[in-house]
């Protein structure tokens, strides 16, 4: 008799084969001005290593029209030199990557370890209420997507939220409400960012003003 539990082949759904295809879209090719930040982007990088710009190639895209479609990922393939189906593979990898239209202000929870011990669900929760939709759906007025994401990297200041590319630190699930409402209002202003940002600017400040801080070591 074994004592190790019974484990159920993966369902078929979950095979990469299976993934849900981006749509085409139409034709797609970067503005002038983005076609310029590529190139210059991609010196940074040996002309083998053409390939490493290309979180920063689809950030232009995405940013361009907003998400991924099939058009816009082969168009970043011909950037960088490399099949359509690598790009695809990133895209499908990193969730902040959209395959879909999203809303102005993407809110993503993050649900690993730290912030689930720390309330994570619960700001979820508040967050779905306030903004009156579940994880993985945008409000009817295309202002506001809600997801469930892994790990954002500031496991110690948990829990972590991010609002498009804006972390909002230690952010208790009484606070959530007041956040979406601050949004609606304010826009961007009313995010609050990493404080390691917050930090090095009051840094920059104190130096600039010859008020060495308590941190500044230099
Ligand atoms: S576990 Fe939430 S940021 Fe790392």
């Amino acid at each position: 008799m074994s004592f190790h539990p019974r484990m159920e082949y993966a369902p078929a759904k979950f095979h990469k084969s299976e993934r849900t295809l981006a749509e085409q879209g139409g034709d797609f090719k970067y503005t002038p001005e983005n076609q310029a930040k590529f190139d210059e982007n991609v010196t940074h990088y040996p002309p083998e290593q053409r390939k490493s710009a290309i979180l920063f190639a689809l950030y232009l895209a995405q940013g361009q029209q907003g998400y991924l479609t099939a058009a816009a990922m082969q168009h970043v393939a011909q950037q960088i030199g490399c099949t359509a189906a690598e790009v695809e593979d990133v895209v499908t990898y990193y969730t902040m990557f959209y395959r879909t239209p999203v809303g102005k202000y993407v809110i993503n929870v993050c649900r690993t370890l730290s912030c689930a011990l720390l309330g994570a669900e619960r700001v979820t929760e508040e967050l779905s209420a306030a903004l009156g939709i579940k994880p993985g759906e945008t409000d009817p007025t295309g202002t506001f997507t809600l997801v469930e994401v892994e790990c954002l990297g500031a496991c110690d200041r948990a829990p972590v939220v991010m609002v498009n590319d804006e972390w909002h630190e230690r952010l208790a699930p009484e606070q959530s409400a007041k956040l979406i409402a601050d949004i609606r209002t304010k826009g961007a202003a009313a995010f609050t960012g990493c404080h390691l940002n917050k930090e090095a600017q009051q840094g920059a400040g104190a130096r600039g003003t010859g008020d060495r801080g308590k941190g500044d070591r230099t």
